[in-house]
């Protein structure tokens, strides 16, 4: 069997085109444009390159977009201050701190600071809870990106089995509650897991983050299985490449994500469509399709 390959960019094209319409919209209907606000502690690369890669996003679909960086050795009171700056201004509708924050500064402070009406990247314990319950208002991007690339491919989730390798709470943890919510069987590994391959092989959809190059091969696969990788590694030689073997994996699934061009493209996306939704919802206006609705 040769799998199909999910074309995560064309998806992610394909939503931002739709969001774009419902910015246009709301600019129209309640003169207002959505407004995201990035706060960059420090000057690591990786974290630079992703707020540049949001703040691009943003501009695409009419999303405002203000960007504000602090140097590495800010006071944490600083920082507080400065969210407490952006809850309060009615044209910011949301509002991320990019992670990791340096050592001096404790994270769960800075994310429970956030308000959870403004919390689009899903990581205030509030909407956290709410995940445990299928009530969240603003499900984490890169698992709410999966489920819709699932969605996208029509691929049935409710009775499925499910495993999750990888239990990060940006991740692993939170797509696992998504997919259960969808009824899924779910079963979370992480590195400490034993015997990886007898978990793996029961998975009629799995889903790998666990940040380890070539850490699932075909032999740990059933036939047919759908593979989401959302593994982003770089090989000392500067090439990108996911969790799974995707050249031997692809010859036993039946639907695959690449990396670079699979899950990738979605995280960014959801951020933005958490964006959009958090504007709509200070107006009053819902759509079927909001989070809560789908039982994210
Ligand atoms: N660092 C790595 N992934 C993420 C993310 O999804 N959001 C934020 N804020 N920081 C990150």
């Amino acid at each position: 069997m040769t799998a199909r390959i999910i074309d995560g960019k064309s998806v992610a094209r394909k939503l931002r085109g739709e969001y774009q319409g419902r910015v246009r919209r709301l600019v129209a209907s309640h003169g207002l444009q959505p407004g995201l606000a990035v706060i960059l502690v420090g000057s690591n690369p990786a974290s630079r390159l992703y707020v540049s890669n949001k703040v691009r996003a943003c501009e695409e679909v009419g999303i405002r977009s203000e960007r504000i960086e602090l140097p590495g050795d800010v006071a944490e009171s600083t920082l507080l201050a400065e969210i407490d700056r952006l809850n309060a201004d009615p044209t910011v509708h949301g509002v991320l701190v990019q992670l990791p924050l340096p050592p001096h500064i404790a994270m769960p402070r800075v994310l429970e600071r956030i308000s959870a009406d403004k919390d689009v990247d899903g990581f205030h314990l509030y909407n956290v809870g709410g995940l445990l319950t299928g009530s969240t208002v603003f499900p984490p991007c890169t698992p709410y990106g999966v489920q819709k690339l699932l969605e996208h491919e029509r691929v049935e989730i409710a009775g499925r089995n499910v495993v999750v390798v990888g239990a990060s709470n940006i991740v692993g943890k939170p797509t696992a509650m998504m997919l259960m919510q969808k009824d899924a069987t779910v079963c979370i590994c992480h590195k400490l897991t034993r015997d990886l391959a007898i978990f793996t092989l029961l998975a009629d959809i799995l889903v790998v983050a666990a940040g380890v190059p070539n850490l699932i091969v075909p032999q740990m696969v059933k036939t047919g299985a759908v593979v989401i990788d959302v593994g982003i590694n770089r090989l000392p030689d500067g090439r990108i490449v996911g969790d799974v073997d995707f050249e031997g994996v692809k010859e036993k699934a039946s639907l695959i994500s690449p990396v670079p061009g699979g899950v990738g493209p979605m995280t960014v996306t959801m951020l933005l469509y958490n964006t959009l939704r958090s504007a709509e919802r200070s107006v009053g206006v819902h759509h079927g399709d909001d989070a809560a609705l789908d039982g994210a």
